[in-house]
């Protein structure tokens, strides 16, 4: 079993562009001061950063778990909000249902999800309309996948 060695915990709010990508910030810093190789915590700011604003865009409230083990990171993002009807058509690249306002921002390329998907060694995405959606990623720390 892998050793845990740190594990922290964040809340999200909906429409908090002010403080989105505050997490994600966060956490590179704590993962630079550990030592974590660069490529590694790229992928985990990625995965942590698009998360969040997918939080922020389209749910209501949600919380980012973050673990480090010895051998990998995990992160997951649960949210309660409107859930996503089908979840493979979300993870297509490009297909997107943000506003005008969020477009004018720089959002809604529909490139999130497929990112956190490539950046992770393991990715599971849950959602149920109307509760809400997971996100879940695994990053091994040794970069082999
Ligand atoms: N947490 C969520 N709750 C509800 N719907 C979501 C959630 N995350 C994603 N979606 C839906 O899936 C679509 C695709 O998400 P994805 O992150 O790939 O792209 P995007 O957010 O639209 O654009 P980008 O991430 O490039 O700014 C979103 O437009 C939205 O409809
Ligand atoms: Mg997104």
């Amino acid at each position: 079993m892998p050793e845990e060695l740190l594990s922290r915990s964040f809340d999200l709010h909906s429409h908090d562009f002010d403080k989105a990508g505050e997490i994600s910030t966060e956490i590179k810093g704590m993962l630079k001061e550990l030592g974590i190789d660069s490529q590694v915590i790229r992928r985990v700011v990625v995965v942590c950063f698009e998360a969040e604003m997918n939080v922020v865009m389209y749910a209501d409230e949600g919380t980012l778990t973050f673990v480090l083990t010895d051998e990998d990171i995990n992160i997951e993002i649960a949210d309660c909000g409107p859930g996503i009807a089908d979840v493979d058509q979300a993870l297509e690249e490009g297909w997107s249902t943000a506003t005008d306002e969020m477009r004018e921002m720089g959002f809604g390329f529909g490139m999130g999800l497929p990112n956190i998907r490539r950046n992770s060694d393991s990715f599971d995405l849950r959602s149920k309309v109307g509760v809400g959606t997971t996100v879940t990623s695994t990053i091994r720390l040794d970069g082999l996948g």
